[in-house]
């Protein structure tokens, strides 16, 4: 990632797409036009490649043996750490988490940080535009402690209402659990005013970078985010594995999550102590192939610029949305000024699954549903939308496939 003032390069779209191998297919004899990243991203050659070579050349259980095998997989677990280490610029791979996912990630903050705390009657404070993972691990943890769930509201466009941020940032407040960008709308939110205001407070915050970490560049020390917690598989990587950042002051003195092998120092019936960090919260066998390949993934990414990422997929956005917004009856959900490369919408009282449906026989990809964050749709007072989103490898000639597609629609159900 550079650190330089200058215009990002512009990014060479037909060679990363040359990197895809999945792209390069035809779907109901159409080519495949895939916009469906903010649900899953397809993976590059250089992850398939680490997925073949571990299996191939290093497959065996970390930590544990002394033979070839076993050092070749811890060592291929730890380079991933330490990749994803540097590419969210944490400041020592201690604090680098490996999880099964961003929900994953989630569910440990609740549940190791934040229990222990709470007591009856101490607020937890989201957003209305939060993903159900970061909704739900709250509302287990409100049942099993008395807290109280605080949700902060949202504009008609898909916006914070900071003022409102401010009114309820109060004196129970424990945590700040809020999403970077809005996986149904889009929205970036100012999370490093949102993590000044809080700290102001003496309140810690966890980011869920789900939506942000594959299009925006992150730096967790200039955030100083408290938590913040990402999937592989939204960044190019194998599905089952992600990251949570923590500093580490934090999660030294958080106990351990899960209990099992690899995560504790000694066992005896009588006592056990825990494994330092970041051992402590990795009990099991964790996905070892899905970590390689996660570090891959961040090899890939780390290649580019992530502004130039950030630039295309913008240029992207936008050539979308003048677009949408020509076709009679359609209406862009979430119209916030700043926004990654998602477009959500609706079409008159055509159902998105039908927009769906009729879409794919075009070959386009997209996603039809709630989006896992049922109150931003009761929100804006939909039962669902149609979603497209933007990766690095998509280009202008599929957003006009994917408009025309969308004009065919109206046309069938006029
Ligand atoms: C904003 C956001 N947060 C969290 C998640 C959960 O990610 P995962 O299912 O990979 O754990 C998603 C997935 O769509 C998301 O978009």
């Amino acid at each position: 990632m550079s650190s330089t003032a200058q215009a990002p390069p512009s990014l060479d779209i037909s060679r990363i797409r040359e990197e895809f191998p999945i792209l390069h297919q035809q779907v109901h004899g159409k080519p495949l036009v895939y916009l469906d990243n903010a649900n899953t991203s397809q993976k590059p050659r250089l992850v398939l490649d680490a997925l073949k070579k571990y299996y191939e050349f290093e497959n065996a259980n970390i930590h544990r043996a002394t033979h070839v095998l076993s050092e070749r997989s811890t060592q291929a677990y730890e380079g991933a750490r330490e990749r994803v280490r540097k590419f969210v610029n944490a400041r020592e791979s201690a604090e680098i988490i490996l999880t099964t996912g961003c929900t994953d990630g989630l569910n440990l903050v609740a549940q190791s940080y934040a229990r222990p705390r709470l007591k009856p009657g101490d607020e937890i404070l989201v957003s209305w535009m939060e993903h159900h993972s970061n909704i739900v691990p709250w509302q287990l943890v409100c049942e099993q402690t008395g807290a109280v769930l605080k949700v902060v509201p949202i504009t008609d466009s898909g916006e914070l209402m900071l003022d409102e941020f401010d009114r309820l940032l109060g004196d129970r407040t424990k945590i700040v659990a809020i999403v970077h960008v809005s996986n149904a709308l889009g929205t970036i939110n100012p999370i490093e005013t949102i993590i000044a205001k809080a700290h102001a407070r003496g309140v810690p915050v966890l980011v869920d970078g789900a939506q942000a970490v594959p299009h925006l560049p992150v730096d967790v020390q200039a955030l100083d985010c408290d938590f913040y917690a990402f999937s592989s598989h939204k960044m190019y990587g194998p599905t089952g594995s992600g990251a949570l950042y923590g500093k580490r002051a934090l999660l030294d003195a958080m106990p351990p999550y899960r209990g099992g092998g690899d995560m504790i120092s000694s066992v005896t019936f009588e006592k056990t102590t825990y494994n330092t960090l970041p051992y402590k919260f990795e009990a099991g066998t964790p996905n070892i192939a899905g970590v390689v390949g996660f570090g891959a993934a961040v090899e890939y990414l780390g290649g580019f610029d992530m502004r130039a990422i950030a630039a295309h997929e913008h240029d992207l956005l936008e050539h979308a949305t003048r677009g949408i917004s020509e076709i009679p009856g359609v209406t862009v959900v979430g119209t916030a000024p700043k926004k990654a490369g998602v477009l959500s919408f609706i079409m008159d009282d055509i159902h998105p699954h039908d927009i769906g449906t009729v879409l794919d026989r075009d070959g386009v990809a997209i996603r039809t549903g709630q989006h896992c964050a049922q109150p931003i749709m009761d929100r804006f007072g939909v039962p669902a939308t149609a979603r497209a989103s933007f990766a690095i490898y998509n280009t202008h000639d599929e957003i006009d496939t994917f408009l025309r597609a969308v004009r065919r629609v109206r046309e069938m159900f006029a």
